[in-house]
């Protein structure tokens, strides 16, 4: 079944809580950290909440920053992405998801088991989903095992007693540690390894500075056991960049590790272009790479010319498409 890419995200004390027990909201994450969580909200489709989080803390779930609602107006995307709370109770409709803010986003009420949820997103077009909270919500998602992403923002307070971070048993890979002012930005990634690393490549994808008329690919290079080699993406340091061009300028040509790595893309290397002599599909055989996951596969644009992917099958490297992905490679597209 469809359903839309998840980054479930949280502040957490030192000692897991996600709140205390007062009925006043905790605000645990320091200023840098919220603007952390600001951009990630400009970068979804939809910001979901459960029913307690909205009679607790009351947000409204919108993105602050009017500069970033701006680029998002300008991708063609509402002002702040579509608001959802979780609920099959009865909610105050003074509370302000639903009062304030009408004019930069809608809110809905849904329903459901975390499949069903998502399973009706995915139907209204929300291709990337942040889930904010709070702990039942959190608990729920992570145990149905659809949480793509995970970011933990630990703040420098222990709390004591409140609700807990809690999750159900099973493996995360950490992809990522980063001091965010006061507070430490923990980021994983769930799911099997092609699954993370393509959804990976493809969330880069959004980093790609805009074109009218050139795609946005992201890539990550994974050695076998699991090492990031390098990363790029679409007009990364030159406007005629692409992402994988942009990826293997960074690995050493003589790294013994290249044959066993894997290359993931969000879109098929281009096995012709007009803006560089050396396709990516040809960067890729020089690089000795010997296997390609790509998420989206275009109609080739130069008919009798082999695409990327057979060009790369030809040569022997193993090519793997993972199209349940494509959507999410396809969103920074959107104009295509
Ligand atoms: N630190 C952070 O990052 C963070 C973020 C968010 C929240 N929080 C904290 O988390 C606490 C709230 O967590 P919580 O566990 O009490 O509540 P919650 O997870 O926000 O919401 C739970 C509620 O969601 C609704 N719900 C859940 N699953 C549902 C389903 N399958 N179908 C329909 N409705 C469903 C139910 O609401 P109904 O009763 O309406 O049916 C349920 O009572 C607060 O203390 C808040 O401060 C912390
Ligand atoms: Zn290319």
């Amino acid at each position: 079944m469809k359903r839309p890419h998840v980054l479930a995200s949280a502040a957490v004390s030192i000692d897991g809580f996600l709140d205390d027990d007062t009925p006043t909201r905790l605000v645990l994450s320091g200023p840098a950290d919220l603007d952390r969580v600001d951009a990630e909200r400009a970068g979804v489709d939809a910001i979901l909440v459960g029913a307690g989080t909205v009679r607790a803390d009351d947000p409204r779930l919108l993105v602050r920053s009017p500069r970033r609602r701006a680029d998002r107006v300008a991708r063609g995307l509402g002002p702040s992405p579509l608001r959802v709370v979780l609920s099959a109770g009865a909610l105050d409709p003074r509370a302000r998801v639903f009062a304030e803010g009408r004019e930069l986003a809608d809110t809905v009420v849904v329903a459901g088991t975390p499949d069903e949820v998502l399973g009706r997103l995915a139907e209204h077009g929300v291709v990337r989903l942040m889930v904010e909270g709070g702990a039942a919500v959190h608990r729920d998602f992570l145990a149905a095992g659809v949480v793509d992403e995970l970011q933990l923002a630990v703040a420098p307070r222990l709390v004591g007693a409140g609700p807990r971070f809690t999750g159900a048993p099973g493996h995360a890979h950490l992809l990522e540690t980063r001091r965010v002012g006061g507070d430490v930005l923990l980021r994983y990634r769930l799911g099997d390894a092609d699954e993370r690393w393509l959804a990976e490549a493809c969330t880069l994808a959004e980093r790609c500075p805009p074109s009218p008329s050139a795609f946005s690919v992201g890539c990550v290079v994974v050695a076998e056991d699991g090492t990031v080699l390098a990363t790029g993406y679409s007009r990364r340091d030159h406007v005629l960049d692409h992402a994988e061009e942009a990826a293997l300028r960074d690995v050493d040509p003589a790294d013994p590790r290249l044959p066993g790595a894997t290359m993931y893309t969000s879109l098929e290397p281009c096995g012709q272009r007009a803006s560089r002599p050396v396709t990516c599909a040809q960067h890729i055989l020089d690089a000795g790479i010997g296997r390609v996951v790509m998420a989206w596969r275009e109609p080739p644009t130069f008919v009798g010319v082999p695409s990327g992917a057979a060009r790369l099958a030809d040569a022997g490297v193993t090519v793997v498409e993972r199209p349940e992905l494509t959507d999410l490679a396809r969103r920074p597209n959107r104009h295509r």
